[in-house]
């Protein structure tokens, strides 16, 4: 029998498959994460660890265990998780593939139809009781259909996202380091920034990554086109784009994740035509529910002796 730390509160049943381990469960019943030095006590005679994308899982942590064999966090992401460290221990990590493809691909269109038609000002206006009346010239935006969607990085939620674009009318290019060999695929990431009028990022957060989109790549792009992160914050230089857009040189922006999450840059929260999101991708009931079970089977297959599928350092 292993002892098994789920750091954080799950979602109603998400705790399930623990529960019916066999396994000891240390449960943290709390809905934000604890301190640094908490989890470093907590982890320190633990086999597992289940995590949430919030929890750092640092070389103080994987190392506070000898025993320790696999964290799995409930997330596709795991930019909060030392890989080198892990890889070093042997330490296994698994995520969630798959299973929120097609809830955070619809967190990313709302996104862009929202930036583009610039419906959060447009809702704002009617709230403060500034809406006198229809009128033809009244919060006009910009079409997805007939668009150019620049996706950055073609996994799984950048294909959903082309998909579900496509079926708009949109068309989609895309960049990747390797060619897809998928039609769309640019090579230049400058070309894709000049010919797209959505940009939405869909890499994973990693030294190579971190900063990719910077001032220089946004001032590649057209005065009307709109910038969409359901990626990771620190990917994408928020205040880049607080600049174009008090400057006109962007039309619109649409984030649901931020760098240093849950702080958001004041200058994103003060800069015209933005629509901000609490880092929501994922959160259907049916999707997190998922995202539970896959990260659990995946470290109780570790545990067992077995290779899973979501292990993401082998
Ligand atoms: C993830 O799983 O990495 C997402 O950011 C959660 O919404």
């Amino acid at each position: 029998m292993a002892r098994i730390l789920l750091t954080q509160r799950l979602v109603p049943g998400g705790a399930d498959l623990l529960e019916a381990s066999g396994h000891e469960i240390e449960f943290v019943r709390r809905t934000s994460p604890m301190s640094h030095q908490d989890l470093v006590a907590k982890a320190s005679d633990v086999d597992a660890i289940v995590c949430l994308l919030n929890d750092l899982i640092d070389e103080a942590v994987l190392a506070s265990s000898s025993r320790l064999r696999v964290v799995g966090t409930v997330a596709v992401g795991f930019d909060n998780i030392d890989l080198d460290a892990a890889a070093r221990r042997g330490v296994a990590v698994v995520n969630t593939p798959g299973v929120l493809d097609a809830a955070t691909s619809e967190t990313t269109l709302l996104l862009i139809l929202a930036a583009l038609r610039r419906s959060s000002s447009a809702e704002l206006d009617l709230r403060a009781g500034r809406w006198s009346g229809w009128g033809i010239e009244q919060h006009m935006g910009l079409d997805l259909g007939g668009s150019i969607v620049g996706l950055v990085g073609y996994g799984r939620i950048a294909q959903a996202v082309a998909a579900r674009v496509q079926a708009f009318g949109a068309s989609v290019i895309h960049h990747t380091r390797h060619p897809t060999g998928v039609a769309g695929w640019t090579e230049s990431l400058d070309e894709l920034l000049e010919r797209c009028d959505v940009l939405s990022i869909h890499v994973p957060l990693s030294p190579s990554t971190r900063g990719l989109i910077g001032p220089m790549e946004i001032q590649r792009m057209k005065p009307t086109a709109v910038v969409v992160n359901t990626a990771r914050g620190p990917i994408l230089d928020e205040v880049a784009v607080a600049d174009a857009l008090e400057a006109g040189r962007l039309w619109g922006a649409g984030f649901d994740v931020f760098d240093g999450e849950p702080t958001v840059n004041p200058r994103l929260l003060a800069a015209p035509n933005t629509v901000l999101l609490p880092h929501v991708g994922s959160a259907t009931i049916r999707t997190r529910r998922e995202m539970c079970d896959v990260a659990i089977q995946g470290v109780l297959d570790v545990l067992e002796g077995k290779t899973p599928p979501n292990l993401v350092n082998a």
